[in-house]
């Protein structure tokens, strides 16, 4: 069993607080432990990020010289993408596929941000006679980095990629119930020129080592995916001290589905946005609604797919692997008891040598469901897709418009003029046409409007996100 300790100053350091177990999702078992790294952990993490940012040889590196790093970094997740693959999937009970994809993806955002570490430019700013005005792009300085257990990798890679390509020094805190990826491509860093400090982990509990890292008072920025619970009590504490922090809490994302859409493209889609990740996904396809005069034939088709997906442990590798804990299996249960007074349409099936000690629910697909039921308005944050029916655009609109989130939509039609229409209206930080990609790409900017949250990662525009312009005006007479 391997045996992490936190990260700190590129030195392995073990937590006063002690450790905790890891457990396999498929069965249950530990198979690993962490450091239990509450608030003097984070106390020497922030003082060893701002050490590297105003003493060390982090500060001095040039945006090129970043960006190299990030791409030893992108090769060295490559060369190890097996190893990797194995603990992302073991770590969050992802079947191995899932968790392939996962890794390609951490060493894409890498590659991205490398790229683009040396190509961001300020402004030039015609302003009165005799003066030249230019604006140059800051980091924060020490950000911190709260991040899920849904997607411990990926997170990783789109957030502290693009922070340590625009000169931040972080903190990153890893969920308690997955994120070992994290520590081992952070211990990677230091081996491909990470000076030590530039990128600290500490591991432990959302109240303690979270907490204190939130109300840390020598952090600049902060960067959470999570609850909105959790979202709001991040907000206030940057409130505290007037710092800035992006929120990406999650969504009830809907697609909708026209009479005159490409079906058979967009089934696919549309059963594997909800599937994926077991459902435990912030940008699951959670709702499809369709035109009422091809919503029996639809669902029908959906209903077929359904009833095929086969859910097992990781290492199976089938279409759904277990839930993360007993807590979600408890919250997936309410709802299943709250839909008690919906028609399943469909269910997948389990297989029948289950590992005892894993959480397994089934895929269900139910509808129609009115639009102000809990399946309808409210994250599941798992493998439940709710079938809505509507009769024109604008009552389509109305209804994904119609919940407090606002993080992804996909609009399926064939009709042009509709597609921009829709999409322009839909409530939502990205909305796909005739397509839907959970998340969206790693050039794709990602975050969410209303309760899902605010700000952007992802994509060129995370860079902006993780800078501030300084603007300096110059009188030359
Ligand atoms: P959570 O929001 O509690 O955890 C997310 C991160 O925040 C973890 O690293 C956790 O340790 C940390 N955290 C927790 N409490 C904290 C605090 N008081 N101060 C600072 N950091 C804290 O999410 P949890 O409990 O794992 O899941 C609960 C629900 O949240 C899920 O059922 C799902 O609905 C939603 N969720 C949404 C995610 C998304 O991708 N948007 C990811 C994970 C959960
Ligand atoms: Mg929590």
């Amino acid at each position: 069993m391997r045996h992490y300790t936190c990260l700190i100053d590129g030195e392995d350091v073990p937590a006063e607080g002690g450790r905790f177990a890891m457990c396999c999702p498929s069965d249950g078992k530990p198979f690993a432990t962490v450091a239990r790294g509450g608030k003097p952990e984070i106390d020497l993490a922030v003082a060893a990020a701002r050490r590297a940012l105003e003493h060390g040889a982090y500060g001095e590196m040039t945006a090129t010289e970043r960006g190299r790093v990030l791409s030893r970094m992108a090769e060295a997740v490559r060369d190890r993408h097996s190893a990797l693959t194995e603990l992302e999937a073991m770590d969050c009970g992802k079947p191995t596929r899932q968790a392939a994809t996962d890794i390609t993806c951490l060493a894409r955002y890498l590659e991205f941000y490398s790229g683009a570490a040396d190509k961001v430019h300020g402004p030039q700013i015609p302003f009165l006679k005799g003066w030249l005005v230019t604006g140059i792009r800051e980091p924060h300085g020490v950000t911190a980095h709260i991040i899920p257990w849904n997607y411990p990798a990926q997170i990783f890679g789109r957030s502290v990629g693009a922070a340590i390509a625009m000169g931040n020094a972080c903190v990153l805190k890893p969920a308690e119930d997955a994120g070992l990826s994290c520590l081992e491509v952070a211990r990677m860093a230091l081996d491909c020129g990470l000076p030590p400090g530039a990128l600290n982990v500490v591991t432990g509990m959302g109240e303690e080592a979270g907490a204190a890292l939130a109300a840390h008072p020598d952090i600049d920025f902060i960067s959470f995916t999570g609850s909105p619970e959790v979202g709001t009590l991040i907000q206030k504490a940057a409130a505290e001290r007037t710092i800035g922090c992006t929120l990406e809490l999650g969504g009830k994302s809907a697609q909708l589905v026209f009479a005159d859409a490409d079906f058979d493209a967009a089934l696919p889609i549309i059963a594997n946005a909800i599937i994926q990740n077991a459902g435990q996904t912030c940008s699951a396809g959670s709702r499809v609604l369709i035109e009422r005069s091809v919503f029996a034939a639809v669902t029908a088709e959906l209903a077929e797919r359904f009833r095929a997906l086969r859910v097992g442990p990781h290492d199976r590798d089938l279409d759904l692997g277990p839930l993360i804990n007993r807590q979600q299996e408890a919250r997936i249960e309410r709802f299943v008891e709250l839909a008690s007074d919906l028609e399943l349409l469909a269910e997948g099936s389990c297989i029948p040598d289950l590992p005892v000690g894993g959480c397994y629910t089934k895929p269900r697909l139910y509808g129609p469901v009115p639009p102000d039921h809990p399946l309808a308005q409210e994250e599941v944050f798992g493998p439940i897709l709710a079938a809505i029916p509507f009769e024109c655009e604008a009552e389509a609109i109305a209804i994904a418009n119609g919940t407090a989130y606002g993080l992804v939509a996909g609009v399926w039609t064939r009709d042009g003029a509709r597609q921009l229409r829709v999409a322009r209206r839909l409530e939502a930080g990205q909305v796909f046409v005739n397509g839907y990609g959970a998340g969206g790409g790693i050039e794709l900017p990602f975050g969410g409007v209303k309760r899902s949250g605010h700000g952007r990662e992802k994509g060129f525009e995370a860079l902006y996100e993780f800078s501030q312009l300084k603007t300096i005006a110059i009188n030359h007479g």
